[in-house]
């Protein structure tokens, strides 16, 4: 079986990332999209709560699973029986760091990179982006799921 994982902090998950983990979806057997657990770094959703959301946005795929991992992508990719990782390229500003992940990626364990450019409809969307528009009263309907807005609002207006 194909396995691919798409990995990020998905806090919260954007229309951006599953533009990419549907696109992966037609062309692997199964998406894992692996949630990062940094437990240096305190973000507006638990892993729970993100998982959550994850789970009820790509329920129309029936190839996609939500997991979280801790440590390194390379060794979640391994446990998974995935070799290969999908990220999405906003811009060229993206491609420097990727560059350099997907370069360590390969060297620690031989896991390849797929770079998948994203719909230039959300070139510029980002989750903290999307944070900072809502927290401020913007309409973030476009950029995320109502129910990923939903809470959003809830999460941030509550003062
Ligand atoms: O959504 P993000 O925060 O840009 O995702 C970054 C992520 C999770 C893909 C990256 O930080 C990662 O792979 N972290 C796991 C730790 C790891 O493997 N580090 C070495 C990579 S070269």
């Amino acid at each position: 079986m194909r396995r691919a994982v798409c990995p990020g902090s998905f806090d919260p998950v954007t229309n951006g990332h599953l533009d990419i983990v549907g696109r992966a979806s037609h062309l692997f057997d199964e998406v894992i999209v692996g949630v990062l657990i940094n437990n240096s770094k305190t973000g507006l959703f638990t892993i729970e709560e993100r998982i959550e959301m994850l789970r009820q946005a790509t329920a129309v795929y029936g190839n996609v699973r939500v997991e979280s991992f801790h440590g390194l992508l390379v060794d979640f990719c391994r446990a998974q029986g995935a070799a290969v990782v999908i990220k999405g390229l906003r811009a060229v500003s993206d491609f420097d760091y990727e560059l350099q992940m997907a370069q360590m990626n390969i060297g620690l364990s031989g896991v390849e990179t797929l770079f998948m450019p994203t719909n230039p409809t959300y070139s510029f969307l980002s989750s903290s982006l999307v944070k900072d528009v809502v927290k401020w009263g913007g309409d973030a309907s476009p950029y995320v799921p109502d129910f990923v807005r939903e809470r959003l609002v809830t999460r941030l207006r509550q003062n």
